[in-house]
């Protein structure tokens, strides 16, 4: 079965997104050669994606670096919303509940992975206990505030992670 993969660019505060979803900061860092990055995205099958990202701020709009992973993934994506649009562009798919998208994307990914953007799907998918690992670049900025790359659990237990990679510092399995 498909793994679900958080992937993220973070600040190094713990921010994915600043005020108002504003991602303008991540423009001078994006597109640094790194081999695990790149690793992780011959592997991904399918995109699973919070409908504030699929709507969100793209630094590189314009450009031909525009889309998940600067431009790079052009495979499918299940993005998740209660308003979902009467129609869906190729390789869109509109889910309406975590279960149905999980299931799309994971059909969609076959024997690659799922990769999952967005702090409040990738949030649920932890506590259903359908999230195997994370993946962030950490980049040398304080944003101070903005959407924080996990919300938090109040009263939730803590969660381990084991990292899983020599070549980059923050890919972890989350220990069940
Ligand atoms: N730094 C990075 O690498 C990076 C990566 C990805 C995203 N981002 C940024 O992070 C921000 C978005 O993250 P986020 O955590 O605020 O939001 P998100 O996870 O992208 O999207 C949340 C939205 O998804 C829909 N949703 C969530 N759970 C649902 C459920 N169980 N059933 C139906 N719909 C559901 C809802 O949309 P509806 O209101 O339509 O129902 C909800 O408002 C954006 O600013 C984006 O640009 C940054």
């Amino acid at each position: 079965m498909a793994r679900l993969i958080y992937s993220a660019a973070v600040s190094l505060d713990g921010y994915l997104a600043g005020p108002g979803g504003d991602m303008s900061w991540l423009a001078e860092f994006a597109g640094a050669p790194n081999p695990a990055a790149e690793r992780l995205l011959a592997d991904v099958g399918a995109l699973l994606v919070g409908r504030r990202t699929h709507d969100g701020d793209d630094p590189n709009r314009g450009t031909d670096a525009e889309g998940a992973f600067g431009g790079q993934y052009d495979g499918p994506a299940v993005v998740l919303t209660h308003r979902p649009p009467p129609t869906a562009p190729p390789g869109l798919t509109f889910a309406t509940d975590l279960t149905s998208a999980v299931d799309a994307a994971r059909a969609a990914a076959g024997e690659r992975s799922v990769t999952i953007l967005g702090a409040d799907v990738a949030s649920q998918c932890l506590a259903a206990g359908l999230l195997d690992e994370v993946f962030v670049l950490v980049v040398p900025v304080l944003l101070g505030d903005g959407t924080r790359l996990f919300p938090g659990r109040p009263g939730a237990a803590p969660v381990r992670l084991e990292s899983i990679a020599d070549d980059t510092p923050h890919w972890y399995r989350v220990v069940r």
